[in-house]
């Protein structure tokens, strides 16, 4: 497969894609000398940001696409660095006072799974801060659905489906996996878009990529102009485009000692 994640274009709505990551800063609890993993941490500036933020002692961000790396490494120094590996296998050593990861495990299957392996990786005290997006049910990705069925054959079959798991499902798992205090959210983010044709734009910087790698140029561009066509139809293109987008964020503390 392809790498195909594209910081340009990811960047192009950046305000829009930096305030969840700021408000899943807001409910983390930091204190001095902190060891942090930002998961899936893409092109790094939010890491910088996180490391900054908390005053880190150490901050390690962890992405599995070269491209994105490449934005990031220049940034490393000062207790933070980069690493190129999956997530899944969380190659990375020994425990965290935070394990964080703003819009990426919702790329990753078996949340249940994947969240225990984090909660074995905090040290006492230990807070786990996720946001990722809700809207599977979205006419947005419905549509994409719609399209990967009528490519069935070059995609052999792919079709994208989101793996979040429910508000109360996350506080259930929290729960279950022994974090002492949690916060789950559910909030919409009301993005208002200048056109149809930018969120189109959105999800080609998101969503979109994981038909991108698996198609060649010329199919992928003739994806993108059939889903551009069914929203057309499904949509009107009121300008400007009201967005409304949902997202999980949640936030969970392990027992330990009071580090504040
Ligand atoms: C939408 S970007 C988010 C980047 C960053 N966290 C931010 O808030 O701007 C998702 C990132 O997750 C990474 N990613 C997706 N699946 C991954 C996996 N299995 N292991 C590591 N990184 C992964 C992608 O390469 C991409 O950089």
């Amino acid at each position: 497969m392809r790498d195909s994640w594209n910081p340009e274009t990811y960047h192009r709505f950046k305000s829009e894609r930096s305030q969840p990551f700021h408000d899943l800063c807001a409910m983390l609890e930091p204190h001095p000398g902190m060891r942090a993993a930002d998961l899936g941490c893409g092109p790094g500036d939010m890491t910088v940001r996180l490391h900054q933020q908390l005053a880190a002692r150490e901050t390690i961000g962890l992405d599995s696409s070269p491209n994105m790396l490449a934005q990031a490494l220049p940034r490393a120094g000062q207790g933070l660095s980069f690493l190129q590996g999956r997530i899944e296998e969380f190659p990375l050593e020994g425990r965290f006072d935070l394990i964080f990861s703003n819009a990426a495990l919702q790329w990753l299957e078996h949340h249940e799974a994947l969240f225990e392996q984090f909660a074995a990786r905090l040290a006492p005290g230990g807070q786990l801060a996720v946001q990722v997006p809700y809207n599977e049910e979205s006419e947005f990705h419905r549509a994409a659905r719609d399209v990967a069925t009528e490519f069935r054959e070059p995609l052999k079959g792919y079709v994208r489906h989101l793996v979040a798991l429910s508000p109360e499902g996350y506080a259930h798992l929290l729960y279950r996996l022994g974090f002492t205090e949690q916060q789950v959210l559910l909030r919409i983010y009301p993005h208002v878009m200048e056109s149809l044709d930018a969120v189109v734009e959105w999800y080609r910087g998101s969503l979109l990529t994981a038909y991108e790698a698996r198609l060649d140029a010329p199919a992928y561009e003739r994806f993108v102009a059939r889903y551009r066509e069914i929203l057309h139809e499904r949509y009107s293109d009121s300008r400007p485009f009201f967005f409304p987008f949902p997202r999980i964020l949640l936030w969970g503390k392990m027992p330990g000692e009071d580090k504040r």
